[in-house]
Order: C-alpha cells, then structure tokens, then sequence
C-alpha cells in the first residue's frame, strides 16, 4: 500500500486524476470505478480540466459505478446514477452507454446484483477503482462487519452512515434509503488498481485505522491492506493520525518517476 499526503482535497483531486489521464494514455478504453461523496468530486474536475486542455482523452473510457440506494425512484437527483450522470457522465463528455451501474429499482434485487458482479467481469474488470471512505471505515457502502469476501448485495446502513448521508436529503435522516446496492469488498479487490481518497479531519480516525491498523472486518477499508496495488491519498487533515506519516512522506518524496501512481 502506497500513502501519499498531499497539501489540500486540490492537489489530491490533480493527483488522482492526472493518474487516470495515465492510465487512459495506456488504456484508453479503460473500465474506470467512480465513487460518489463530497471527496471524489477534485478528482472529477481536475480530470473535467485535463480533458478540457487535451490532456486526457476520455473518449474510449467506460465508467462503473460502485454502490447505490435501494428504493428511490428512477431519476431521483440523490440516486448514485443520477449523482454520477451529473457529476462525472456531463461533465466529462462521457455518452451515458459507456456508464453501467446496479440496478436499485429492481423487483428481484438479489439477481440484480449477481447481474452487476457479472457485468463487471464480462467487461473486462476495472482497472482503476476510485473509493471514499465512511466516518466508520466503509468502502463502497461495505459497513463495519461486512465479508471481506463480499460481492455485489444488498446491505443495510448504520445510524452513523445515514446521519453522514441526510446533508443530500434536505438534513432529513429519515428521507436517506435504509438499504443499498453495493460492490462487495471482494468484487472491489478484484479492480486492478485501488485508488483511496479521503479528506479532512472527520476522516482521520478511519484513515489511520485502514491503514495501520489489523485487516478487519470491523473496518472494512482495511481490506486494501491486501491488494497488490493500493494508494491511499489523504490531505493532511486525514492524515493526521497516521503514526508513519513521516515515512510515508519520505517514500513518496524518493519515489522513482517511472512509477507513476
Ligand atoms: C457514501 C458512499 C461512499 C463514500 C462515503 C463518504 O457512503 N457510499 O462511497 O466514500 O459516502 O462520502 P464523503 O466523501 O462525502 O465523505
């Protein structure tokens, strides 16, 4: 696992998105996993930037989506497709094909999810996953105790993770779905490269615990601990309990250009 500590969300969202560009130089007809949050939001306008500029070609990129709410209606604005066709699919010129995600209206939502793992895996797998993490370590909507071996399914929120989530439903914790459609953790093992963002001092706790801590399933992020190619990006607020910051500064400050992100 690779930590970077970057100054703001700015440079961390510059960071991030200047990687995908990389990767689209490589592999321009990449399977890239976007997440929704507040947190990737940098990443999409830096890389809405470098695509603007010529810098990133986004014309062959096909987009998966991570998670989503059970239950709201089709072209609800909170849905994560809705958040994700505005967010990411306008702005990045991307045609709304090229975007596949879990079905959160079905009538038969456990063969919905079996169809999305599915889905995933006929197109090729992702390459580069894009992840948030929750106040309480989760990934995707993984909340504590979910299967590290978890795929695609249905789960239901804590307390903690529908108070976070109300500030998109008018502060209403009432209006935010109680169950949701997510990647399990070992559906998001299996992308290629596993890309962590996390800002803010709100952030530090789960930060230093998915990072230093055990592999648990109590923090469900900590499964990156197993992936062959993690980065973890954190501004210096989120960063703030890491107790091998000062290593992680000094690997990253002599990290040999070749490699990229
Ligand atoms: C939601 C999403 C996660 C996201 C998390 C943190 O629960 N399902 O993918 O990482 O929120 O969101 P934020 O980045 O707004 O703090």
């Amino acid at each position: 696992m690779e930590v970077v500590i970057v100054p703001d969300a700015k440079a961390g969202g510059e960071l991030v998105a200047r990687g995908i560009a990389d990767l689209l130089r490589h592999k321009p007809h990449a399977l890239l996993g976007v997440a929704t949050g507040s947190t990737p939001l940098p990443v999409y306008e830096a890389l809405a930037a470098l695509a603007r500029t010529g810098r990133a070609d986004m014309s062959q990129v096909r987009i998966a989506q991570l998670d989503e709410y059970v239950g709201l209606p089709s072209g609800h604005p909170e849905s994560y497709r809705s958040v994700l066709l505005r967010e990411v699919v306008g702005p990045l010129g991307l045609s709304p094909e090229a975007f596949m995600g879990p079905d959160g209206t079905a009538v038969d939502l456990p063969t919905a999810c079996a169809a999305y793992d599915s889905a995933l895996a006929e197109a090729g797998g992702v390459d580069l996953q894009l992840l948030g993490i929750g106040t309480d370590g989760h990934i995707g909507f993984n909340e504590p105790c979910s299967s590290l071996a978890s795929r695609t399914r249905i789960k239901t929120l804590t307390q903690q993770t529908l108070a976070d989530n109300a500030r998109f439903f008018d502060g209403d914790v009432d209006q935010v779905p109680q169950h949701v459609i997510t990647q399990g953790i070992g559906t998001i093992l299996e992308a290629r490269h596993l890309v962590l963002l996390a800002t803010g001092k709100g952030k530090a706790e789960a930060v230093a615990s998915a990072v230093e801590g055990p592999v648990a399933a109590v923090c469900p992020a900590s499964a990156l601990q197993m992936h062959p190619h993690a980065t973890v990006v954190v501004d210096e607020a989120a960063a703030g309990g890491l107790r091998l910051a000062g290593y992680f500064r000094h690997a990253y400050a002599n990290k040999p250009e070749w490699q990229g992100l």
